[in-house]
Parts: C-alpha cells; structure tokens; sequence
C-alpha cells in the first residue's frame, strides 16, 4: 500500500514543517486538495501555497481537483511538476482531451468518481489513464465518515483494471484509517490517501506505518 497523507487536515500555521515531517516520516506521495467553493461547498488552496507545499516536499505531489474549469487549474499548476493530477469526470464535458492535456504537460493524469459515480464510467479511459481516485466520503471535508459500498465498486474497478491497463493505480480517499486498510488492500486499492487519521496522531511515523498493510 502506497500512502498519500491529506495536507488539507495538516496544521497550515506550520504548513512547511507538517509537510516535511510527513515526509519524513516515510510516506510515498503528499496529497493536495484544491477545492473551489463551485464544484464542492469548500475553499481551499491556490498556487501561491501550492507552491510553498512543493517547495517544503521531498516526496511527490498528487494534485486533487475539485473545481469548476478543470483545464484553467490544469494549466495553474502544470510548473509545480506534480506527479499527478487528478480531476473529477462529474465536472468534465471533455474527460479524454484533459487527459491526454495533462499527459501533454509530462505529468500523470488521473480520474476521481465521487461516491455515485459507477467504476464503468471509467471504462474507456483507463487504458489512458495513470490513476482511478475513488471517493469514499463526498468531496469537500476531511474527517467524515466511510462509505462502505465503494468496497464493491473497487472490486469492480479492479477488475475492469486488471483487464485493461494493469498499470493504473487505484487509490481511495476519504474516512481512511487502520481500522479499514485491510478490507480496502483486499478490495484491490494500492494508494491510500488518509488526512485526519495521520495528521491527527500524535506520531505521524506510526499512523503511516500502520497503513502498510
Ligand atoms: C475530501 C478530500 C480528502 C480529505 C480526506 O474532499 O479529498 O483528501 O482530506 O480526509 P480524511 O482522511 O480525514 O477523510
Ligand atoms: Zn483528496
């Protein structure tokens, strides 16, 4: 299991610290969640800190959109060079030509289904595609609860990857802690993004640790 902490539950008075210690303490991406108060019912970060965040990591990004006008934010942080950019097909006309966009720009692009979403919606795309994000909580908050049936909907999508591109990853994102890890590995899930279960331990080392699974 590949672990991506949330830097949105992550103190932002010490952002740059609490990015190096996750960092640090071992994990494999840091998760960025750009949120625009049109798509989701929350605000959050533009490129300004974006940036301070890229610059403090030592490890990958992994750029979570939900906005309005994916390309626009596509473009804003295209010379950040993260490792990946991933946006919703809820709020994309055009999926197909904003993957092969974000391809254009050398960085991986990915796809993320919110909780009603079907893994079939990804179908034909996946043999373009670097990453399936699966929303385990509506996008918007950290800290909210699991929603149990995204564990069928992740055997399904592991099917249909396995089939298609064996390479794309299948990451989950939302309510993710030691007490589910297991039953997600299970499920087919290789990158796990977990905000308020890491930066709300008291060592971050272990809260990591205990999702390796
Ligand atoms: C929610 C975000 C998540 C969030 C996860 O819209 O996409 O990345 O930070 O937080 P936890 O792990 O606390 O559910
Ligand atoms: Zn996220």
């Amino acid at each position: 299991m590949l672990i991506a902490p949330s830097v949105l539950s992550a103190d932002f008075g010490n952002l740059a610290r609490d990015v190096r210690a996750i960092c640090d303490a071992g994990c494999d991406f840091v998760h960025v969640d750009v949120m625009d108060g049109h798509f989701v019912p929350n605000l959050t970060i533009g490129p300004v800190v974006v940036s301070a965040i890229a610059r403090a990591a030592t490890k990958p990004l992994d750029i979570h959109l939900m906005v309005q006008n994916n390309t626009f934010f596509v473009d804003l942080f295209a010379p950040l060079k993260p490792e990946f950019i991933t946006f919703h097909i809820e709020e994309e006309k055009h999926p197909h030509r904003l993957v092969q966009h974000i391809r254009s720009l050398g960085i991986k692009p990915g796809i993320v289904l919110n909780p009603h979403t079907p893994a079939e919606a990804v179908e034909y795309l996946l043999g373009d595609i670097d990453m399936v994000l699966v929303m385990s909580v509506n996008p918007g908050f950290g800290g909210q609860k699991f929603i149990p049936t995204v564990v069928e909907k992740i055997q399904r999508l592991k099917a249909l990857r396995d089939r298609i591109n064996p390479n794309c990853l299948i990451e989950i994102d939302g309510g993710v802690g030691s007490s589910n890890i297991s039953i997600l590995k299970e499920a087919g899930v290789d990158v796990c993004v977990a905000g308020s279960y890491v930066f709300g331990a008291d060592d971050y080392k272990t809260a990591i640790d205990s999702l390796k699974v």
